[in-house]
């Protein structure tokens, strides 16, 4: 894994996968997972976002990295050169009872699901937060049904921390919790 330092971003090379910031290429695929009902599926409330939606995430994202020095990276497939998703640190403001803390997260396009493309990546963001970052208060959170999240948080080495209602959504979640040891 290689780390590089840019201006307000920075990348990461893994083995198949480019971390990097965001581009005004990455709207249309981006957009096409917020458009789909199952990459959407237990995220929030269920529902799928529009296009302008996905451009207002996007800038959210900059803005993130902008004001932080950390954020949500766009995750490029190197042997296509396509976006295939996202991951990275974000606040999880939506569920104020485990703040503060900082949230390691995940959204692939489903073409890429199943080849542990999400892994390889969110291992990549999380020693970019707790080793270049020092960020140590890291949580994940996933909704009841979501297997292949909470499968990812266990390979992560993140432990249970609780189970609790997204106020947002009134669904049920669990938080997962990076333990002191890899802190
Ligand atoms: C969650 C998501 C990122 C997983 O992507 P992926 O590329 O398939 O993930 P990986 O292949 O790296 O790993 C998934 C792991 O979960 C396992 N898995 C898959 N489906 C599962 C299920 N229903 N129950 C339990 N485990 C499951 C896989 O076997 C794999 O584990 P393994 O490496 O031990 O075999 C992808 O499904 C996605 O983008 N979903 C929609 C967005 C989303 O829900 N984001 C997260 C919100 S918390």
């Amino acid at each position: 894994m290689c780390f590089k330092r840019g201006m307000s971003h920075h990348t990461i090379n893994t083995k198949r996968l480019l971390l990097r910031g965001w581009k005004p290429d990455d709207h249309a695929p981006f957009a096409a997972m917020c458009g789909d009902a199952d990459v959407m599926r237990y995220i929030g409330n269920g529902k799928t976002k529009s296009a302008d939606d996905a451009a207002r995430y996007i800038a959210s994202f900059q803005n993130e990295w902008n004001e932080r020095g950390f954020g949500l990276f766009a995750v490029e497939a190197k042997q296509t050169g396509d976006l295939i998703g996202f991951t990275g640190l974000s606040t999880p403001d939506f569920l104020p009872e485990v703040l503060p803390s900082v949230e390691i997260g995940w959204r692939f396009s489903k073409s890429s699901w199943g080849k542990g493309f999400a892994s390889e990546a969110a291992t990549a963001a999380l020693a970019f937060g707790v080793n270049e970052m020092g960020i140590t208060d890291i949580v994940s959170i996933y909704q009841i049904g979501n297997g292949a999240s909470a499968r990812i948080m266990q390979k992560l080495g993140m432990i249970f921390d609780r189970r609790t209602i997204d106020p947002t959504c009134e669904r049920a979640v669990e938080v997962y919790r990076l333990p002191h040891q890899y802190r």
